[in-house]
């Protein structure tokens, strides 16, 4: 008789935006993470939904057999299957939601739903060949930041998560993209604008910072304040922006930086934690994450930012929060539905 394997692997499937990415794992150890990201959105300022959903269900099959072929594994020998099940955009979850069914029931495998902010939190946990590990320990705060959150996140256990503070209107993201979008830079502006801030000087203009109460974010009143600056500005001066583009970066960086640290050092006090971790697109930026450094030093924190390719939207945390819910048996039926507004907890 044939020996069963007693090894867990899960193929993860993430398409809830604009980019489609497979991941295979292996007992928790990362074997592939394919990641395809849509160029299609650049020349309209931002992701159009319904040419996202057509761009994912042109990306899956060959993004899944990619991972599959680079994990170097047969296809019969995946354990279970881990999509996005939200939030995100019901189109472009769709096409993962579907694939991640008709490929589980062709092999007669288990299907696991997964939530995208779960996934982006536990991106820390993932494990891979030849890379030292070291993972926050429980609790710990998580500060979430993407182009659609801005939150920290109270870890309590691989899958026990609270929100403690989040932002009442946009996200950290929206703030980068937005600003950049008014001073005609292409969309995602974050990148750009973390590139061009080296060059600048971050208290050259000052922007207006919100008071919110308790942990809560906002960032529509900076984006305000941004616009009508400008707009003063160029009623003087036409060429000020092309003139100023890298102090505005870096006065603009900055100041969504302060911003985001005051909430978390405010967090952390109040919660005596000091694991502290960051997570999602705009954790890639180079002056949050040199700030973390700065703070984590000061305040003895120890502090996990994730390796670049698990910052912005990736299969792996799928696959890695998949895993976790594997071993606590949390599967899903073929009834399963993606779901474009989810809390973190659901
Ligand atoms: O997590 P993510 O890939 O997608 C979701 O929103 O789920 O995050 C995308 C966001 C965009 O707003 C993008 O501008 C921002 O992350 N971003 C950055 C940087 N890299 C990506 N923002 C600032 N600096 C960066 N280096």
């Amino acid at each position: 008789m044939m020996q069963q394997s007693t090894d867990i692997i899960i193929l993860g499937i993430e398409s809830s935006c604009d980019d489609t990415s497979a991941a295979v794992l292996k007992n928790g150890c990362l074997l592939s993470n394919i990641i395809a990201s849509q160029k299609v959105h650049e020349a309209y300022g931002g992701v159009v939904p319904e040419l996202a959903s057509r761009a994912h269900q042109q990306n899956i099959v060959p993004v899944v057999d990619r991972a599959i072929r680079e994990a170097g594994i047969d296809r019969k020998e995946i354990t279970a299957v881990a999509f996005t099940r939200g939030p995100g955009l019901l189109g472009s979850l769709l096409v993962g939601t579907s694939f991640a069914k008709g490929f589980a029931l062709s092999l007669g495998i288990p299907i696991i739903e997964v939530n995208h902010l779960q996934g982006h939190v536990l991106a820390h946990f993932l494990r891979e060949k030849d890379v030292e590990f070291r993972a926050p320990k429980f609790p710990h705060l998580c500060l979430l930041v993407s182009g659609g959150n801005s939150q920290i996140v109270l870890v309590r256990d691989y899958l026990k998560m609270e929100v403690i503070g989040q932002t009442i209107d946009d996200a950290a993201g929206e703030a980068f993209d937005k600003c950049a979008k008014v001073m005609g830079m292409p969309y995602p502006g974050g990148p750009l604008i973390d590139r061009l801030a080296k060059e600048g000087d971050p208290k050259a203009f000052q922007f207006a910072k919100p008071r919110i109460r308790d942990l809560d974010y906002s960032f529509s009143g900076l984006k305000t304040s941004f616009l009508y600056f400008l707009r003063d500005q160029l009623q003087v001066n036409e060429n000020f922006i092309a003139e100023r583009k890298a102090d505005l970066c870096a006065s603009l960086q900055h100041t969504i930086i302060e911003i985001l640290m005051d909430k978390l050092v405010r967090a952390a006090k109040q919660t005596g934690i000091d694991e502290i971790t960051v997570a999602g697109g705009v954790s890639a930026n180079s002056g949050l994450q040199n700030r973390l450094r700065v703070e984590a030093e000061k305040r003895h924190w120890n502090l996990y930012i994730p390796r670049f390719a698990f910052t912005m939207d990736n299969a792996a945390m799928i696959a890695i929060t998949g895993h976790y819910k594997y071993l606590q048996g949390e599967f899903a039926g073929m009834d399963a539905v993606p779901f474009a507004r989810m809390n973190i907890n659901e």
